[in-house]
């Protein structure tokens, strides 16, 4: 298995590996030495690290995070396939010659073509995991039509203007990235459909109960055989590792003290980076809110400072025990934990399916790509989430909607949240047994590794 290096792409990955490690697979991961992924936690994988840099320079990695927040996201990950095309190649060629029998490569979809090559030549069949939406794809798979038709480049005086392919998106709901360079995206994501194109098929961790009419959408057009088999982390045993255990007992403390459905959780994933002015403007928005909250400030996450030293001296004195602030969760405890009544997030796909999987309503507040389309899905299609554009996240705006998203108005919603939970728990019943719920893709996945 070959993952991207970014927290979003990597956990998947690792929960497939444990699928597939429970199916009697022995897995090798091969990973980057940019941001790569603790062997010990996982004893039952092999790792192998692939370096960049050429044989006889210094074992020191350019690519280093100061410099992955100086680049442009899109700018990066063409790096990333720029510099590790041929170390993987060469590295895949020394798996296979090694004299284990490989069956399989499974690579990222943002790799694109370049395990196209790599897989031909050493005779392997590539599998592709896509760790996004099927909607989000579909609306990358869009990107040509929708540049002929002049949704791309977004227009500031459209953004409120339905997307008539692509029901129920608005024009300010593509998938796309403020960026030097918007032609770079359009590149990748085009590399991306085109190497699934390419594969023997493409896993996804989504479920058919969620995303039947995407998938079927994208079935037609990618022609090749999809794998549906998540939520991942409901089937595996291979969770991602946490970043600091004391820090989650404390977490743990805390949310046992607070009473059932009270605590908004606030995180915004592993990229999302926002101004000190919005991040004043949410603790603010959390205070008056009188709600309990429960809030990730990741180092990073607010440009141009440390963590928490332009929040007012007395901030925390006067949240006192109703807050608690922290630089990383174990988001998977913590949405399963019944103290948690909301999770204000960013909207990438693993922390969408993470509280699906647990009923936990959203506060939508997605930053860019695929995360877009993921909040208007939860708001207009699950209907169970609240948005709350970024440009109008002010602290009246924040009380105001973690409010009502904390207040059970009877609308609804948290019923919905219970039947979609529902529906991934019934999903996993009929994966581990196929026979109860057959299904198109149920037989595809049993035809090909057996
Ligand atoms: C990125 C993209 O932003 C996202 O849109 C895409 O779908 C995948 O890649 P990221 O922004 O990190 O991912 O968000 P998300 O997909 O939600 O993944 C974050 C992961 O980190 C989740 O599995 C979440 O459980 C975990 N996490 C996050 C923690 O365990 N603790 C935290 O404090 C924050």
């Amino acid at each position: 298995m070959f993952p991207l290096p970014f927290t979003g792409h990597l956990n998947p990955m690792i929960e497939l590996a444990g699928i597939f490690h429970h199916l009697g697979f022995s897995v090798t991961i091969l990973h980057t030495s940019f941001n790569s992924p603790d062997p010990s936690r996982h004893p039952r994988f092999t790792f192998r690290t692939i370096h960049h840099n050429k044989e006889g320079e210094e074992d020191q990695d350019p690519l280093s995070q100061a410099e992955v927040s100086a680049m442009d996201l899109f700018a990066f990950i063409r790096v990333l396939k720029q510099s590790y095309k041929e170390p993987f190649r060469q590295s895949l060629a020394a798996e296979v010659s090694e004299g284990e029998t490989v069956c399989c490569l499974v690579s990222d979809a943002i790799w694109g073509r370049n395990m196209e090559v790599a897989a031909e030549q050493v005779g392997i069949q590539r599998l592709v995991l896509r760790t996004t939406s099927a909607a989000s794809v579909c609306a990358f798979a869009a990107f040509p039509l929708l540049r002929e038709k002049g949704y791309l480049p977004i227009q500031d005086s459209r953004l409120d203007d339905p997307v008539i392919e692509l029901p129920p998106l608005k024009v300010k709901d593509l998938p796309v990235i403020v960026t030097k360079d918007p032609e770079e995206l359009y590149r990748i994501m085009k590399d991306m459909v085109e190497g699934a194109k390419s594969s023997s098929g493409v896993i996804w961790n989504t479920f058919e109960d969620l995303e039947r009419l995407q998938l079927m959408d994208l079935s037609r057009n990618f022609q090749v055989p999809f794998f549906p088999i998540g939520p991942f982390h409901k089937h595996s045993e291979d969770l991602p590792s946490t970043k600091n255990n004391k820090e989650d007992n404390a977490i743990t403390d805390w949310l046992d003290k607070q009473d059932p459905k009270s605590v908004v959780y606030a995180s915004f994933g592993s990229i999302a980076a926002i101004e000190e002015k919005e991040f004043l403007e949410i603790a603010w928005g959390l205070r008056n809110s009188e709600q309990p909250f429960l809030w990730v400030v990741r180092p990073g996450l607010v440009r141009g400072v440390e963590w928490l030293e332009s929040l007012p001296c007395d901030f925390m004195e006067n949240i006192g025990h109703k807050g608690k602030i922290v630089k990383w969760a174990n988001q998977l405890e913590v949405l399963a934990h019944p103290s948690v009544g909301a999770f204000w997030t960013h909207c990438g796909w693993n922390s969408t399916l993470e509280s699906i999987c647990e009923g936990v309503p959203t506060i939508c507040t997605p930053f860019q790509t695929d995360q877009r389309v993921n909040a208007r899905y939860i708001v207009d299609v699950w209907r169970v989430g609240i948005m709350l554009e970024r440009s109008k996240m002010d602290k009246s705006e924040i009380e105001q909607v973690v409010k009502s998203a904390m207040i059970d108005k009877k609308d609804g919603m948290r019923e919905r949240c219970m039947a979609l939970k529902e529906k991934a728990d019934i999903c996993l019943v009929g994966e581990v047994k196929a026979d109860l719920r057959p299904s198109k893709w149920a037989e595809q996945y049993i035809k090909f590794f057996y």
